[in-house]
């Protein structure tokens, strides 16, 4: 598991570093900024060899953090940032969005999951119409525990499926049968919630062929948002041990360019238009709207050990770049969930360390997430220094030359296979 960045202490009660602007007429004549809600939940059963998610299985947990008692412990949490945000004036913003991750969150019982929301709706109340979305492994859930999580006002299940081609999910280490994965879509929608799939391609051994049949196998669901990741070999990972020791070999870029290109074009035909790199919807409507968030640099406070949150500071005047005051700040917790839970019974915050970002790093973030997302950015979002990059970029096939006319800086498929290099040249 990659290690927490460095940072400055968080204090110990957790107070952001904002002066409390929290003038209610001021606050009252703003239109209150999203705010999204992230639930970690840090177990698995197994590991997959090519993971190295902040999660943990029975073993590796050790004594002293125990499954059982986890929803009271990320309770305890959300009390505290409901003091917090409070405090700083930013607390009476209702929840547009709440995503439980993981780690495998159906590890826990489905009326922990629900307790865990009924606790972020006591703290702050769901906004009407709010997005509640759960990942699952196929096969961690019933057709019982999904109606419960419905029952409860989850609204979607992100399902990983990673393929349907058994060596390939044997390479991935996977647990779960293939021809689980039609069934488990299909309770999830008797019970009402929305589906996604995540996939992943580029897994060594995986054929061109082989990721036709996963995509194809997706379709066939009718899922109405899928997710396609390249598979990354990180540090650490027994997968990266196998494919150092040459035990497995990586594909090359060609192919990786190839089944994103497959990828694309198979889903789009299907009806579902891509609106972030490696994200494809039937409609804005079946977007997950917890991750735009995330892209468009709205405020999100994440519970859980080594979850990361990011609020912006309140302010009455729009923050020019060269401020000197911070223009939001990020933290992350501790990732043990024993030490998580030592920390929130003793009252302190979990938070590891904190950064303030100052009014340019928080414009470069919101260009470097924002050129990923269909919608991309206004050309005038970019550095002064950048802009002139934009015409040889169109020039390339890399962004959209019609978008760029209309002021917007949008990647075309060619972009979206080169979207890292495309914003280091858009970036200073
Ligand atoms: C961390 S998992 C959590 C959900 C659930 N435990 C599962 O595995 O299905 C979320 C998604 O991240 C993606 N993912 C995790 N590690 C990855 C890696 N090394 N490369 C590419 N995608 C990865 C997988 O597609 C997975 O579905
Ligand atoms: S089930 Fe998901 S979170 Fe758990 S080890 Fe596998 S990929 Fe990682």
């Amino acid at each position: 598991m990659p290690a927490l960045p460095e940072g400055t202490a968080v204090p110990d009660d957790g107070t952001l570093p904002f002066a409390r602007v929290g003038s209610v007429a001021l606050r009252q004549a703003q239109e209150p900024r999203p705010f999204g809600v992230y639930v970690h939940v840090p177990f698995c059963s197994v590991r997959c060899g090519y993971c190295d998610f902040n999660t943990y299985t029975a073993s590796e947990l050790g004594g002293g953090a125990n499954q059982a008692a986890y929803a009271t412990t990320a309770l305890r949490e959300v009390d505290l940032a409901a003091r917090v945000l409070d405090d700083a004036g930013l607390g009476s913003r209702p929840v547009s969005t709440v995503f439980f991750g993981g780690g495998t969150p159906t590890m826990l019982p489905a009326a922990d999951l629900a307790r865990i929301l009924r606790g972020v709706d006591d703290a702050w109340g769901l906004a009407p119409g709010g997005e509640v979305t759960t990942e699952a492994n196929p096969d961690s859930v019933t057709p019982e525990s999904l109606r419960v999580l419905a029952d409860a006002g989850f609204t979607r299940v992100s399902f990983g499926m990673q393929s349907a081609v058994p060596h390939v999910l044997a390479t991935l280490e996977r647990t779960h049968d293939p021809r689980r994965v039609p069934d488990a879509v299909a309770w999830a929608r008797d019970a009402g919630l929305d589906v996604s799939l995540d996939l992943i391609y580029g897994t060594p051994g995986e054929s061109l062929d082989d990721w036709r049949a996963s995509l194809e196998a997706v379709l066939a669901t009718g899922v109405d948002h899928v997710s396609a990741y390249a598979l990354v070999v990180e540090p650490g990972t027994k997968m990266h041990a196998q494919v150092r020791r040459g035990e497995l070999a990586l594909p090359d870029e060609d192919d990786q360019a190839a089944k994103y290109e497959l990828a694309d074009e198979l889903l789009t035909e299907a009806g579902l238009g891509w609106y972030e790199v490696s994200n494809w919807a039937r409609g804005p409507e079946h977007a997950c709207r917890h991750n735009l968030a995330y892209w468009r640099g709205d405020d999100w406070w994440g519970i859980g050990p080594g979850a990361h949150s990011y609020v912006a500071a309140p302010s009455a005047e729009p923050v020019e770049a060269a401020h000197a005051d911070p223009a939001g700040v990020r933290w992350w917790n501790v990732k043990h969930p024993r030490r998580y839970a030592t920390l929130l019974e003793s009252g302190s915050s979990p938070g590891a360390g904190r950064e303030l970002l100052t009014p340019a790093e928080a414009q470069l973030e919101r260009v470097l997430l924002g050129v990923r997302v269909r919608e991309g950015l206004e050309v005038d979002a970019l550095d002064r220094s950048r802009r002139a990059a934009v015409a040889g970029l169109v020039a390339r096939g890399l962004l959209d030359g019609v978008a760029a006319v209309r002021g917007r800086v949008v990647l075309t498929r060619q972009g979206r296979l080169l979207a890292d290099a495309v914003v280091r040249e858009l970036t200073p």
